[in-house]
């Protein structure tokens, strides 16, 4: 083990009690964020006169070589080193000698971990943004497709109204928008450089932390430092965004597996999203969607995690802020997974709109269409909405569709009925007439989808 203190020490640290400490094996991922870090802080301290230019280009080349070879697969992250900081300094030392020992001067591990973990969610909210964005992109041609395919609509899993495929799958389309929303904001907000922070206190260097913010990206410097070192709020806000995301994603996903099965057979999934049954012959199952309803209590755990870890933490950094890690890298490694296996099952889903439409029909989901029928032959709503439940009953008994019912049968019940009633209350009508700003009508839903194109077009 090589560590970066020891000066003040006696004796050798107890080898559970390294093991227990370090953090290398989960935050090599950070390397990148880490050596970026590191040279906006070095051209900093040269451009300051704190380190001499030959010093800052040595240190400079030194980090690149360093970042190359990691790249490259030909300098492997070792747990030898307490974490990413101490090794990327020893690498340094080792191939530049004495200067690479300046690299850390005006600076904590505290301000840095702070600064590589901004970067690393910034980066992580951009990728997730693509990917949110591909799967917008899924959603939407799916809603091109089907804005005339037909189905129930549903409240309590009990059939309701008809709407139309892409009336429900444009609901998800919101969802998702909303995700995107939500990570810009977290993104605005994440954007202030800690760097120079120091262990909580700023330091007596005349570090210029505007100009390292820049250099970086950032908007601008953190105000505080005892805040900076060990503010984490942003890390709980995108872990509450992905728990939003994948809390859409289990939903949609209860969908699929409620279509998918035998009953409904509204869709089917492709054979390379299915799995088989070592027992059962016939099986074909939707364990993607399971597992990702399954992984969104994951992540919701992960936030729960950091909401613990966070909630006892006097200022200013203390050691429990390391256990912020695993739980954000976990979630983001489910939210990568779980969005990207959503895009594949949906675009490769065959979609059957005759068991949608049967569905529709059967489960007189126009039950409502005919008692605004007879409002507008002048029955009072309340009346109507009792004739129609009469009728219902006539058709649960018979075993047929209100549309099944004769005119004369229609009349006993309630006189105002006329002809025009089944044009009235076909599947068509239903959803036509309903034509609302967002409704499942044609013209609306024609609306929603152009407006949804225009959304996915700022992107580009
Ligand atoms: N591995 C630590 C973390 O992730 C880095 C900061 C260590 N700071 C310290 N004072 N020991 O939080």
């Amino acid at each position: 083990m090589a560590q970066l203190w020891g000066g003040r020490f006696k004796g050798e640290t107890d080898d559970l009690v390294y093991a227990f400490n370090a953090s290398i094996n989960f935050d090599k991922r950070l390397y990148r964020q880490d050596i970026e870090g590191s040279k906006a802080h070095v051209t900093m301290l040269g451009r300051q006169g704190v380190l001499s230019a030959e010093d800052t280009g040595s240190i400079l080349a030194g980090l690149d070589s360093i970042l190359n070879d990691i790249e490259a697969g030909s300098l492997e992250i070792t747990s030898e080193y307490e974490d990413i900081h101490s090794f990327v300094e020893a690498v340094l030392t080792e191939r530049i000698g004495d200067a690479g020992k300046r690299l850390h001067t005006g600076r904590s591990r505290n301000d840095q971990v702070a600064l590589d973990m901004k970067l690393y969610i910034r980066d992580e909210i951009d990728q997730i943004t693509v990917l949110l964005r591909e799967l917008l992109e899924t959603v939407l041609n799916m809603m091109k497709e089907h804005i005339d395919t037909y189905m129930p609509g549903f409240t309590h899993l009990q059939k309701a109204q008809p709407v139309t495929f892409a009336h429900h799958m444009g609901a998800y389309f919101e969802m998702f928008r909303r995700d995107i929303g939500r990570l810009t904001d977290c993104r605005k907000r994440l954007n202030e450089c800690p760097l120079g922070s120091g262990a909580l206190a700023g330091t007596t260097y005349p570090l210029d932390r505007e100009y390292t913010a820049e250099l970086l990206g950032f908007d601008i410097a953190t105000r505080n430092s005892m805040d900076s070192v060990s503010d984490r709020d942003y890390l709980i806000e995108f872990l509450s965004d992905l728990s939003l995301i994948m809390m859409h994603l289990s939903r949609l996903s209860e969908e699929i597996i409620i279509w998918n099965s035998n009953e409904y057979g509204f869709v089917e999934l492709d054979d390379a999203y299915s799995t088989g049954s070592s027992i059962m012959p016939q099986k074909k199952n939707p364990d993607i969607a399971e597992l990702t309803r399954g992984k969104c209590g994951r992540v919701y755990g992960d936030l729960m995690t950091l909401l613990t870890v966070m909630k006892g933490i006097p200022l200013a950094y203390d050691k429990d802020i390391q256990e912020d890690k695993e739980a954000a890298f976990d979630a983001i490694d489910t939210v990568h997974g779980c969005v990207r296996l959503m895009n594949g099952m949906l675009a490769t889903m065959k979609i059957d709109p005759g068991a949608m439409e049967r569905s529709a029909v059967k489960g007189f989901t126009n039950a409502t269409d005919v008692a605004d029928y007879l409002v507008t032959r002048g029955v009072p709503f309340r009346d109507a909405h009792s004739y129609v439940g009469q009728i219902v009953l006539k058709c649960i008994e018979r075993g047929c569709a209100i549309e099944d019912l004769s005119l004369d049968e229609l009349r006993e019940i309630c006189p105002e009925f006329r002809e025009d009633v089944y044009e009235a209350i076909s599947l068509q009508a239903c959803v036509e007439r309903r034509r609302t700003k967002g409704a499942p009508g044609l013209d609306p839903m024609q609306d929603e989808i152009d407006e949804a194109e225009e959304y996915l077009k700022t992107f580009k």
